[in-house]
């Protein structure tokens, strides 16, 4: 039996293509989840565009507007909350949150992140993976806590570092992986499936690979064997 439906606050800051894979989703019926609003603390976000391209009219919260930091994520709870959602998804919502916030939608606020964390916590991630050499690289789904980019992993898909690789490029290859682990996040989520337990997340009950549940990327087997 299908689960019910869970609804779903996403808050965004600028393309909004995460947001866009998870209403996609939702809409074609694959996703058990109700996107019932879209906030953006940028007022030109160019994914508030696309948010009322899909029949959804998103409010605006803009950080500048309000005198400090906590009376923004004042304003912020209060129009999430009108929602009464379930599960709150920051789909690169690029407000460091604090502890309240974060505390009060504790185990249900996720992110994704550009990076295979632990490693490369922050921002330009793309660019900082390219300086350092490493040969792999990815996206994580988490859990949000009140250490930046540090909540339980929930997924993470792996994809290579090739020569020649731009900036630009490698970012193309996370991003992809990105809307295919968000919206599988999300799912898990709304089927009920995921805990945390002791700082970690288990699927189904069980704990899989130690950072995450790792999902192998689709383009990342390039020697056609399995792994
Ligand atoms: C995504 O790559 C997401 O992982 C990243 O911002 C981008 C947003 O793209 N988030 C962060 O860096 C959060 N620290 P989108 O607006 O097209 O979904």
């Amino acid at each position: 039996m299908n689960p019910p439906p869970i609804r779903v606050v996403i808050l965004i800051s600028g393309r909004g293509s995460n947001m866009q894979a998870i209403i996609d989703q939702a809409r074609g019926g694959q996703l058990p989840v109700t996107v019932e609003a879209v906030i953006s603390n940028t007022p030109d976000a160019p994914g508030l565009e696309r948010a009322r391209e899909a029949g959804l009219r998103p409010h605006i919260i803009d950080d500048r507007d309000y005198p400090s930091r906590a009376a923004f994520e004042h304003a912020l709870i209060e129009q999430i909350d009108r929602y009464a959602p379930h599960l709150v998804v920051l789909a690169g919502f690029m407000r460091i949150l604090g502890k309240p916030l974060v505390n009060h939608y504790a185990g249900r606020m996720m992110n994704i992140h550009p990076s295979l964390l632990p490693a490369f916590p922050g921002l330009n991630t793309h660019a900082r993976v390219l300086a350092s050499g490493v040969k792999e690289h990815g996206a994580s789904v988490h859990f949000v806590t009140p250490e930046v980019d540090g909540g339980p992993l929930i997924v993470q898909a792996r994809v290579p570092v090739l020569d020649g690789d731009t900036e630009q490029v490698l970012a193309e290859r996370v991003l992809k992986e990105e809307h295919r682990i968000y919206p599988l996040a999300v799912r898990w989520f709304a089927e009920g499936r995921l805990q945390i337990k002791n700082g970690a997340v288990l699927l189904d009950g069980e704990r899989r690979p130690e950072q995450g549940l790792v999902e192998q990327g689709a383009g990342q087997n390039r020697t056609g064997t399995a792994q």
